[in-house]
């Protein structure tokens, strides 16, 4: 038996949650879903966005699956979500995009694994105002050696796990000559450590551009923070979009599992909402618990049903009649 904090989180995150559990019990691995709460919906419920509660059950069990929260702008509360990968220290933010078979896309060879550094970089929180008035605003972003190492030995060391034959660093050192300066040398120095990948470095902008150009050439993609969100919401849109895409935040002793995409207000509470990046996710957080069987027929349920095209939502089929209950239905169903 496995204990999960189970976060199912803002906006369209309960109803594509409730598809990904469905999913994951069908598998037959015996989870004892722990509730919890953050975000919007924590602090309608109980005043703040992350009650203790939630802090206390992820403690204990180490594993998170979360759906995503609504980050309200200007009401003076951090991103729950960038609390969590720090308070936590999940280091590692991996999100994977490859083409599917079933939907028509520029490129059907497209894989690409986005390793983004998780707990620093312009997203450490350090931010103020220089002048009463607030018109001059400054936003620092930390680099550190440590950080940096442990993120590109992470991507290396993926890259030899997973059969996979080349990193590639993206950064902004030409610019950011200490911060970017300092990530660059680090990864230099890792990737002389395995001779058995390719390494290449892009600087960040003309990666987007050769991304969007030519996706082929990237395999691994390590990078700090920001550049990393950036990336991966890219690499979405290359494969079909921001419902597809899962994301793993590990760190040395606790993993949270989730998808890229946010909350999507725009299409909450209307059965839209497209589960496969979480239902990804719950396949990459069964890997982590050790469950790869498992897994494995998670991942070859959302094949046939994505592939088919038939039982999914109109992100992906503008002629389904399915919405997030049917897609879901449909996947657990196709489990072997
Ligand atoms: P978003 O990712 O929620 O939505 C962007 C666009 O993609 C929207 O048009 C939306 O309808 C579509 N989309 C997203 N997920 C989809 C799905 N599963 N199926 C079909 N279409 C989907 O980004 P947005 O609108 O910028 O952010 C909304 C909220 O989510 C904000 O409060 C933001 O802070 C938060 N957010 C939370 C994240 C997390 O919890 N990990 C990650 C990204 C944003
Ligand atoms: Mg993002």
């Amino acid at each position: 038996m496995h204990t999960i904090t189970l976060i199912k989180g803002d906006g369209i995150g309960p109803s594509i949650m409730d598809e990904a559990v469905k999913v994951i019990n069908a598998t037959g691995v015996k989870i004892e879903w722990e509730e919890a709460y953050a975000g919007l919906s924590a602090f309608e419920k109980f005043g703040t966005p992350l009650p203790d509660a939630t802090m206390t059950s992820f403690d204990k069990t180490r594993v998170a699956f979360k759906g995503p929260l609504t980050t309200v702008v200007g009401t003076g509360f951090r991103s729950i979500n960038v609390a969590l990968r720090q308070q936590y220290d999940l280091y590692a933010n991996v999100r994977p995009a490859k083409s599917w078979a079933g939907i028509k896309t520029r490129y059907d060879d497209v894989d690409i694994v986005i390793v983004r550094e998780n707990t620093e970089g312009l997203y450490v929180g350090l931010e103020h105002y220089l002048s009463p008035k607030k018109d001059i605003a400054e936003s620092l972003a930390v680099v550190t050696r440590s950080a940096s190492e442990r993120i590109v030995e992470y991507a290396f060391q993926y890259a030899r796990d997973n059969n996979r034959q080349k990193v590639t660093v993206c950064h902004k050192a030409n610019i950011l000559k200490f911060s970017q300066g300092l990530f660059l040398d680090v990864a230099r120095e890792v990737a002389a450590r395995y001779p058995d990948i390719n390494f290449d470095e892009k600087i960040i902008d003309a990666a987007c551009m050769h991304m969007v150009m030519n996706p082929k050439q990237f395999d691994v993609v390590v990078t700090t923070n920001m550049f990393g969100d950036i990336l991966s919401d890219l690499t979405a849109g290359l494969v079909g979009g921001l419902g597809l895409i899962p994301g793993a935040n590990i760190g040395a002793d606790a993993a949270l599992f989730e998808a890229v995409h946010g909350s999507a207000p725009d299409i909450a509470g209307k059965n839209l909402a497209n589960p496969t990046a979480v239902i990804m996710a719950g396949a990459m957080m069964l890997s982590h618990i050790g469950e790869t069987e498992a897994a494995e027929r998670v991942v070859k349920a959302v094949e046939k049903v994505v592939n088919e095209g038939i039982y999914v939502t109109p992100d992906l089929n503008p002629n389904t009649k399915a919405g997030t209950v049917e897609m879901g239905s449909a996947i657990a169903a196709a489990m072997e």
